[in-house]
């Protein structure tokens, strides 16, 4: 059975990330959705919340399943017995960062791949922060979540005005 792993923050999950996730789920047997630290960001959602919004957005995905971990990646993918890292790519500058940790994963596991997914062009400008920005400024992101994280976004940024 090839089993995928997807990992990242999701602060929160985007439509962008629910269309890798779907694309995915069409390639692989079973699909990871694995909430991980980044300890180059600081996340606005708990841990809980990002798992609710994504347990919530991939409901009724039979392969999908959402999973959390704290600490490295390639050990999660071990334990979970999987060969396979999924990530998207959005552009060219999000190459260069994807290309060092897909080298690093494999330094420390070479039986590990790295396969990465091109963003369906529509989505291709989207990303958490960019989503965090505008909803903090009141602005309308309803075609770019999907509707859990609406909810926990106006809840947040929205409703405390
Ligand atoms: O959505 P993000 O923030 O781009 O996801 C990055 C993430 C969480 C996948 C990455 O930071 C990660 O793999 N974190 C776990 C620690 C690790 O294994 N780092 C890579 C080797 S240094």
């Amino acid at each position: 059975m090839a089993i995928a792993i997807y990992p990242g923050s999701f602060d929160p999950v985007t439509n962008g990330h629910i269309d890798i996730i779907v694309r995915a789920g069409l390639v692989f047997d079973k699909v990871i959705v694995t909430v991980m630290d980044n300890p180059r960001k600081t996340p606005a959602f708990t841990l809980e919340e990002r798992l609710e919004m994504l347990v919530e957005s991939t409901k009724g995905m039979k392969n999908v399943e959402v999973d959390y971990y704290h600490g490295l990646l390639i050990d999660y993918v071990k334990q979970k017995k999987a060969k396979i890292i999924v990530k998207g790519l959005r552009a060219i500058s999000d190459f260069e960062f994807e290309f060092q940790m897909a080298l690093i994963n494999r330094k420390l596991n070479e039986e590990v791949e790295t396969m990465f997914m091109m963003t369906n062009n529509k989505y291709s400008y989207l990303s958490s922060s960019i989503i965090k920005e505008i909803a903090s400024y009141g602005g309308d992101v309803r075609k770019l979540v999907p509707s859990p994280v609406l909810k926990k976004l106006t809840a947040k940024y929205i409703q405390k005005e």
